[in-house]
């Protein structure tokens, strides 16, 4: 019997694989222009890492961590998220002994889930980790950073929700009050809950089971139980997003589900018809307290990470990325001699960085038209044994009436004007805020 795939994964093919890359070169672009620096760590970890990281009590590591012995006899933990891992490698690489470090990384993750649309077991984020400060204008800055990959991608169905979780204070009075509160409603919560009770009162907010009931709707609220010194921090970092005109919502329910978060936190929700109810794209947050718990110095962090197949299907609910996919220029050849002369034309137009695309079967014309057609080419060069004699060759822009002859020595240079006079600022630049005349903005 042929073997399959594991539950919870699935295989990205080159029908799909393009569109991988064309998220992740603009994730790239944006981080580049931010100043983050790229960093790589393992795929998997000391299984302690992430009980110390992610809490004893969070869902994460109760129910959804791949544990396995490796041969050795130590216990290692495929990682679910990204954080654990570049904080253990920012303290083992000393990298603190720089004031601020921007990170980002794009890669798997592991959790051990039930596979639903928008739920794998093995799924991809990307994230960033910001070490050294904790000035409000770094919260409202990481905040920027995922608006403006939103912005990047032209999004509109999507809703940043931001709460904070206050200093250890104001965390102590609150979790005070959840355990008042729900100790009245012992008999009505779910088991997990009840454990949370005792162990982690906050966890109780993020719990799936029973999210939506009454008593949770009416359970106290964090902004009612802020230090004044958490309140005016939190005042700040709206304010510094309201400067930079960052549309937002205070929503005091928002918890997430790990334990390191201190302060603010957020969420960036896809509000677009279909997505089911995985409609979280991105969480984050600020956790001052994390590299301090794993032996580093006391250093602040913040922090998000985007799971990109949901970002993935809001961008495709939005948008075709077919049209990202394009072929500058495909040759068709008409005849033998003309085939060998296309080939170095080919190579030619390769070696000057057009993408360009030729038949490999010797097909008829119909056949090399709909190749064309099926890689999206932006112009057609055809190719005959007549326009070889004279040098020339046809150029054609599909679907309109629009063909010259031109020499062929002149093809490059023509292709490359073309595409530059047609090339449209609204799909390459990184806000999506420019006035060209690109189909995103016709839309708007
Ligand atoms: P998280 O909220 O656990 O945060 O995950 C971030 C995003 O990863 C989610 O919003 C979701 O889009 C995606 N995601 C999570 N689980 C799955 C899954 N099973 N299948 C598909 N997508 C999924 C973190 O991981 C934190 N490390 C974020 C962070 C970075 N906070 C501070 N720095």
């Amino acid at each position: 019997m042929a073997i399959t795939k594991a539950k919870g994964t699935y295989d990205i093919l080159p029908s799909d694989s393009y569109k991988w890359s064309f998220i992740e070169d603009k994730i790239r672009q944006v981080c580049q222009i931010f100043n983050y620096e790229e960093i790589r760590t393992p795929i998997f970890e000391a299984s302690e890492l992430f009980h110390r990281t992610v809490g004893e009590t969070s869902d994460l590591v109760k129910k959804e961590t791949y544990d396995f012995k490796d041969r050795g006899d130590r216990l290692v933990t495929l990682r679910p998220e990204g954080t654990a891992g570049v904080v253990r490698a920012y303290i083992e690489n000393k990298m603190y002994t720089e004031p601020i470090n921007k990170l980002f990384y794009i890669g798997s993750m592991f959790r051990y889930e039930r596979p639903q649309k928008g739920r794998y077991r093995q799924f991809n984020q990307f994230g960033v980790e910001c070490f050294g400060s904790s000035d409000p204008i770094m919260d409202a800055e990481v905040i920027s950073l995922a608006v403006t990959i939103i912005k990047a991608f032209r999004l509109k169905g999507v809703k940043v929700r931001l709460n904070t979780l206050g200093d250890d204070t104001t965390r102590e009075s609150y979790k005070a009050a959840l355990v008042e509160y729900f100790s009245k409603y012992k008999d009505d919560i779910c088991e997990d809950c009840k454990v949370r009770l005792e162990k982690n009162p906050l966890r109780i907010l993020d719990c799936k089971v029973d999210r939506d009931t009454e008593i949770f709707k009416n359970a106290p609220k964090i902004t009612d139980y802020l230090s004044i010194e958490a309140k005016s921090r939190f005042t700040k970092v709206l304010e510094y997003l309201d400067s930079m005109q960052i549309n937002y919502e205070v929503d005091p329910m928002i918890v997430r589900g790990l334990d390191y978060y201190t302060h603010t936190i957020f969420e960036i929700e896809a509000q677009i018809e279909g997505f089911g109810s995985q409609n979280v794209m991105c969480g984050g947050g600020r956790y001052d307290h994390l590299v301090e718990n794993l032996g580093g110095p006391s250093t602040p962090g913040i922090g998000f990470a985007f799971g990109l197949e949901r970002l993935l299907t809001a961008i495709e609910a939005e948008h075709d990325l077919n049209s990202e996919m394009q072929v500058h220029l495909f040759v068709i050849a008409l005849g033998d001699k003309a085939r060998l002369a296309a080939t170095k034309i080919v190579n030619d137009m390769r070696c000057g960085g057009l993408i360009t695309e030729m038949d490999y079967l010797n097909g008829k014309l119909k056949n090399q038209f709909k190749l064309c057609e099926k890689y999206n080419a932006k112009y057609i060069a055809i190719l005959g044994d007549s326009e070889l004699e004279n040098n020339e060759i046809n150029v054609k822009t599909p679907n309109s009436t629009e063909q010259v002859t031109i020499p062929i020595d002149n093809l490059y240079q023509y292709v490359v004007s073309k595409l530059r006079s047609s090339s449209c600022q609204g799909c390459s630049s990184s806000c999506g805020d420019c006035n060209c005349d690109c189909e995103g903005n016709k839309n708007e």
